[in-house]
């Protein structure tokens, strides 16, 4: 009797300890292009590890082989969540460490959010040129899709292979240095504006944006602010430099001229009213 008794305190014991697998917090998702991560906290002691299991809704659960009694805070999914319109959830439990084992028939775990790729994928900045047509009238804006971490048939996809014709750009322009924005919405990825001021300076900022996605979750991350240069031309662009030149000599001899004349007429006025003042003296 006592034996066995003692046995049961030790089993109870074990049982506690094994249970006592501190739970993973704040789990959460973190994915930009289909590059999907899973987070959490806090950083295992060495007596716990992390083992994340995961599963499309409805689907049975699946474990990475990265992810198995890992001492990490993450775990990068982007291979194994293939079917990008499906939504997927993921399980993070604690248990023993590395090599170690427990008679835990089920873990302690922490259920992540649900995740579906096409629809919470972040959509990463955009890279565009900025080309001033040859008539000056008008500017294109030509955007490179960036490319996602989807492969298929060995080919890396970019934005546009995966959202097709869902893909719009958001542009962003304001006259430099003013602060009234414009905004235009543009489904080719060559986008021509008219409306610009000849020869002013423009900056612009384009986003992806998901047609088919809710309006909280449309818009992706904002490119950087490209500007275009400032055309106006200055007086030394539209004169040359000897014809600024000639006009300043020109104009000094003008000045010349006048105070000259002015001077002369001047002189004569003067002579002539001595004389007038002179006569009638000589007469008397
Ligand atoms: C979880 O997140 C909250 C809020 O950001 C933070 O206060 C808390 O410390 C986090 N938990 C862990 C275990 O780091
Ligand atoms: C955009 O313009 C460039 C050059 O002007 C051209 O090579 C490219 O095919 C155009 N792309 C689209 C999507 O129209
Ligand atoms: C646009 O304005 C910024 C200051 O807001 C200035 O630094 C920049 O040189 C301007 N760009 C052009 C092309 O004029």
């Amino acid at each position: 009797m006592a034996p066995s008794a003692f046995l049961f305190i030790v089993w109870v014991l074990v049982r506690c300890a094994s249970g006592s697998f501190p739970l993973a917090q704040n789990v959460t998702w973190k994915s930009t292009n289909f590059k999907t991560l899973l987070f959490w906290q806090p950083e295992p002691s060495s007596d716990y590890s992390y083992t994340v299991e995961f599963s499309a809704i409805g689907q049975n659960k699946q474990k990475s082989p990265h992810c198995i009694q890992s001492s990490e805070t993450f775990c990068d999914l982007t291979s194994y969540l293939t079917d990008l319109n499906a939504c997927y959830t993921a399980d993070v439990l604690s248990g023993p460490p590395r090599g170690g084992t427990s008679d835990l028939i089920e873990f302690p775990h922490t259920t992540s959010p649900r995740f579906c790729p096409y629809r919470d994928t972040e959509i990463g900045r955009l890279d565009f040129e900025l080309i001033r047509n040859e008539d000056k009238t008008s500017t294109t804006l030509q955007v490179t899709d960036p490319l996602t971490a989807v492969f298929k048939d060995g080919r890396q996809l970019s934005i546009r292979d995966i959202f097709s014709d869902q893909l719009q750009y958001k542009v962003t322009y304001w006259r430099n240095q003013s602060t009234g924005k414009k905004v235009l919405q543009s489904k080719n990825s060559n986008i021509t504006l008219t409306d610009l001021d000849r020869g002013e300076s423009y900056c612009f900022i384009i986003q992806a944006l998901i047609a088919d996605r809710s309006l909280d979750n449309q818009l992706g991350e904002m490119s950087q602010t490209k500007c275009s240069k400032n055309e106006k031309p200055s007086i030394f662009q539209v004169f040359s430099l000897g014809v600024i030149a000639a006009g300043v000599l020109l104009l000094l001899l003008l000045v010349g001229t006048v105070v000259g004349i002015t001077l002369v007429c001047y002189r004569h006025r003067k002579k002539a009213l001595r004389r007038q003042k002179g006569l009638p003296l000589q007469k008397i």
